[in-house]
């Protein structure tokens, strides 16, 4: 799909299809007032005849519209204008797309990129249509040996602005290819199956990045984490015939001695629990348990194609979570890099596992800060549903710098108390932590709080996605979320919001 802002007359653009918004109680948006001017009142009167009521993500494709360039106007509903804001937005933009691709349009012209939303500025609208268009028009068919239906022509959308606003927006325009591109990436990984996404293949997956954007990527063997004293990561592997990999891929954009950001995701390529053993219904879905690394491969894709001014460093250690013969038992104790050891009562607790061996190597780069990323917890899904990712920090002013890049990106996430009293729910009558709690309360937190013990050194967040990164039921697959929290942190943080 290509992208381009237009500014001038909408009404006069020879294309395919040009789309304005319908608010409720037939409030026509101000486009849509220059349109329905320029072809004498038709928009009105098509309004009467009540075919369209406005509602937020309906649609009605108009052909013949007289007094305009365009071939088809397609009307989209925006709801009750006195309540449109965000949402309401993102659900015209992708109910036009929709509706849109089910047409022989090749060009459409949105005029929704007018509107106005809250405060936000023309720059942040850009970015939103970018991502919510791709969003809708990203296909999940890549392993099917017959296409679903051939995409319609459909390749081109024009956003029109005023030209005052025009410039300020062409940065945003490659700004969400970017971003996009990133999420892209980390929905194709996350929804290829365990059997293709191996963690070997996740560290083709980063080479390949590296050399695209001349990243420096080295992936350590069992050898090397054995040589790093990576106990706590290598008992997971155990079980499994697939070879752990840790994936090190290191960005340099800053000054040399600015320090870096590093990102750590979890990369399960497929949770069974272990011998610790899942119950059978919906397994398939931990296929997507490598999604926190392939949001961190999402992010760095999205960070270097901006060529932000930033040292970044990404961190995933990868693994199946296998039962067999040579399989980790609950009870088992071993020692994690930090030289900590660790009672493993639940082999199905495996992602902390993983991470805080990865935590310990992240010291070597005396970080900034560390974010993690990870499918941890079921308990999160449970409380925060498939609408905000779990926050969870050991620094206020960390914590709130993410909450906002979630807020901006329409990919948010809500922060849970990592107060000491929660630690005490972590003890162990024969190792210095367990890696469960004895009960089931405050899951998310409990799993945290492991992490926790592991990022002492330095100023950390944990980002719980495992109700974010996939969708469940018919529409199932990955969402690619949180690569547009992670993108919108860094941009701030590189001064380019
Ligand atoms: N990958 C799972 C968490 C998960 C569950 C993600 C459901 C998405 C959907 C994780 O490794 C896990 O199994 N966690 C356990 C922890 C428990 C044993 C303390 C869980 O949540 O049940
Ligand atoms: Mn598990
Ligand atoms: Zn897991």
């Amino acid at each position: 799909m290509e992208f381009s802002i237009k500014s001038g007359s909408p009404e006069k653009h020879k294309c395919d299809c040009l789309v304005v918004g319908v608010f409720e109680s037939r409030q026509l948006s101000v486009p849509a007032k220059r349109v329905d001017k320029a072809s004498g009142g038709h928009l009105g009167r098509i309004l009467d005849r009540g075919d369209l009521q406005g509602k937020s993500g309906t649609t009605l494709l108009l052909h013949g519209t007289p007094g305009i360039g365009a071939a088809r106007v397609l009307l989209v509903g925006l709801g009750k204008e006195s309540e449109f804001g965000e949402k309401a937005y993102r659900e015209a933009l992708a109910a036009a797309t929709r509706a849109l691709r089910e047409t022989g349009c090749q060009e459409a012209l949105y005029t929704l990129s007018e509107l106005a939303v809250g405060k936000r500025p023309a720059a942040w609208r850009v970015r939103q249509a970018v991502l919510t268009a791709r969003d809708v028009l990203y296909r999940a068919d890549g392993l099917k040996s017959k296409k679903d239906p051939a995409p319609a022509a459909f390749d081109r959308i024009g956003f029109t602005l005023p030209e005052r606003e025009s410039r300020s927006a062409a940065a945003a325009l490659s700004q969400g290819q970017a971003i996009a591109g990133g999420v892209d990436l980390a929905r194709e990984l996350g929804n290829l199956p365990a059997n293709i996404c191996t963690p070997s293949y996740l560290a083709q997956q980063a080479q390949k990045l590296a050399r695209t954007h001349k990243l420096k990527c080295e992936v350590l063997d069992r050898a090397r984490m054995e040589k790093l004293g990576m106990g706590s990561l290598l008992s997971v592997a155990r079980g499994s015939h697939q070879p752990p990999r840790f994936i090190v891929l290191q960005y340099h954009g800053g000054k040399a001695k600015a320090k870096p950001i590093v990102l750590v995701g979890k990369g399960i390529t497929f949770d069974t629990g272990g011998i610790s053993l899942k119950p059978g219904a919906e397994m398939d879905e931990m296929k997507y348990d490598m999604s926190g690394a392939a949001s961190v491969l999402g992010a760095f894709s999205a960070l270097a194609e901006m060529k932000l001014p930033l040292n970044v460093v990404g961190l995933i250690p990868t693994t199946e979570n296998m039962p067999g013969g040579a399989a980790t038992r609950p009870g088992d104790i071993v020692t994690s890099m930090s030289g900590q050891t660790i009672e493993i009562l639940n082999t199905d607790a495996e992602g902390r596992l993983i991470l805080c061996d990865a935590l310990t190597y992240a010291e070597r780069f005396a970080p900034d800060c560390v974010i993690d990323v990870a499918t941890l917890t079921g308990a999160c899904v449970i409380a925060l549903g498939a609408v905000a990712s779990g926050l969870m920090a050991n620094n206020d002013a960390l914590a709130e710098e993410l909450l906002t890049a979630g807020q901006d990106a329409g990919d948010r996430a809500w922060q849970l108390p990592l107060w000491e009293d929660y630690q005490e729910m972590l003890k162990s009558n024969f190792a210095d932590i367990p890696n469960i709690s004895g009960s089931r309360a405050a899951g998310t937190i409990t799993g945290a709080c492991f992490l926790a013990r592991f990022a002492k050194n330095y100023r950390w967040a944990h980002l719980d996605i495992a109700g974010t990164a996939w969708r469940s039921g018919a529409a199932k697959g990955s969402t690619g979320r949180p690569v547009p929290l992670l993108t919108h942190f860094l941009m701030k943080r590189a001064g380019k919001l």
